[in-house]
């Protein structure tokens, strides 16, 4: 059995291969992955959502059941504007899971229909974040296996030009 509409969510600031590998996984198990770009961070985003929204289309263009989109507001409105009632996360280590805890608990009182996956990462992945790719490319390390091939050239121009 597949689920139908899935919504992966985050800030993709930028989308890593740990963000990718979600991505590939919640597309085998749904039969639409809608990865949902935050645009209203309460961090100051380094790419806008537009930026944000490039990379992801680019970095998922082989897929057939991925559509990248952003959203602004509250989460469970963007799931009910799209008809969706289960959210992906992935989940590193345990110190992702608290926050990821609350935030499965908040949108379940906001709109009881949702349901939270957790999806654990990938252990190639588990050290890896948006920020992480930011420090590294900023100094010129290498973004080889950290980010999608495809991408490294546009964030290293971002950051190290
Ligand atoms: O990649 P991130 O920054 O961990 O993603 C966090 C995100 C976008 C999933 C979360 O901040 C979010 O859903 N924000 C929208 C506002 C909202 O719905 N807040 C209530 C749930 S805590």
């Amino acid at each position: 059995m597949t689920m139908q509409t899935v919504v992966y969510p985050g800030s993709f600031d930028p989308c890593t291969n740990g963000h990718l590998d979600i991505i590939a996984r919640a597309a085998k198990m749904a039969d639409k992955v809608i990865v949902a770009v935050l645009i209203n961070s309460s961090k100051t985003p380094l790419f806008t959502a537009e930026e944000r929204v490039a990379l992801l289309q680019k970095a998922v263009a082989d897929f057939d059941n991925v559509e990248v989109r952003s959203f602004s507001g509250l989460l469970v409105d963007f799931m009910k504007e799209v008809g969706a009632t289960v959210i992906v996360k992935g989940i590193r280590a345990v110190s992702d899971f608290e926050y990821e805890f609350q935030m499965a608990l908040t949108n379940n009182a906001l709109y009881p229909d949702i349901e939270t996956l957790f999806i654990p990462s990938n252990k190639d992945y588990m050290f890896l974040s948006s920020s992480i790719v930011k420090e590294v490319a900023k100094y010129g390390g290498s973004l080889q296996g950290l980010v999608p091939e495809k991408l490294i050239p546009v964030i290293n121009k971002r950051l190290n030009p």
